[in-house]
């Protein structure tokens, strides 16, 4: 599923449930030491995915560390995201001379719980909502957000290693494409002489999952701002 919302640059490995038999290197064992069943298996998974994806790649199978505030360190040369919820792991990762960074992220189609929207939304992304729950109620529109503003804060982090608050970026969603541009509240990363402004990306909603991807390709800080500046994403 993950694939068809990144560029065809990216390459992608994901799993419904857990891989029984995934191996860690001892550097990400570390990580774990001190995790809960439930969390070993996610990350095994997710490590386990990250590999197959690096290998499809043409990148040797090697140790994917965390960094100090979780990010997974990958390969010189090599951008990626994982991502883990209820019954699915995924992994995506692309060459840096083709995307400059991804993040991805995945949530089980279902709504929020009660007072968690309030905590994640801009009051014109509330409403926003609303109209879309109107005219499409069959959708978790408010984890859909949810799950599109975490991938937005995977795709910052590499790039900044800074803080990016769920009040600093403006979502809007295309409900009829399955697009989405994250527009930046709070001054962006340089990129290619340029300051990159708004994260484009994809969204799927299919199979009980609500999946958003963003992919953002090389060349992007020199478009101009506006949504669909971060690079638009989607299989060629
Ligand atoms: C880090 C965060 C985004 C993870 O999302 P999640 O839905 O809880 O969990 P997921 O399973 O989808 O993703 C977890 C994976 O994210 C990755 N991740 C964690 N921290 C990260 C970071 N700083 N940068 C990039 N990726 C990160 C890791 O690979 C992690 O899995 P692993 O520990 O097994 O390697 C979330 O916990 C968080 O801190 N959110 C607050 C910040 C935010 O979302 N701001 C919104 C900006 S608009």
């Amino acid at each position: 599923m993950l694939e068809q919302i990144l560029p065809a640059s990216a390459s992608v490995a994901e799993v419904r449930g857990d891989v029984a038999d995934a191996v860690l290197f001892p550097e990400e064992k570390e990580v774990i030491s001190n995790a809960v069943e439930k969390r070993r298996r996610e990350f095994r998974t997710g490590r386990a995915c990250a590999r197959s994806a690096l290998v499809d790649l043409g990148v040797q199978s090697q140790a994917i560390p965390s960094g100090p505030r979780g990010a997974p360190q990958w390969p010189a040369g090599v951008v990626g995201s994982i991502t883990h919820c209820d019954g699915y792991r995924a992994a995506a990762v692309a060459r840096t001379t083709d995307l400059v960074t991804i993040g991805v992220d995945a949530e089980v189609d279902a709504p929020l719980p009660e007072g968690v929207l309030a905590d994640i939304a801009l009051p014109e992304e509330v409403r926003a909502l609303e109209a879309l729950a109107l005219a499409e109620p069959g959708l978790s529109w408010d984890r859909l957000l949810f799950s599109i503003k975490e991938s937005v804060y995977k795709a910052w982090f590499p790039l900044t290693e800074r803080w990016l608050g769920f009040e600093d970026a403006r979502v809007r969603i295309d409900p009829h494409c399955g697009s989405f541009a994250a527009r930046l509240l709070v001054p962006g990363p340089s990129l290619d002489g340029g300051e990159l402004n708004t994260f484009a990306g994809c969204w799927l909603a299919g199979d009980g999952l609500l999946l958003a991807a963003i992919g953002t390709p090389v060349g992007a800080g020199q478009a101009v701002s506006g949504v669909g500046a971060g690079g638009a994403v989607g299989k060629d």
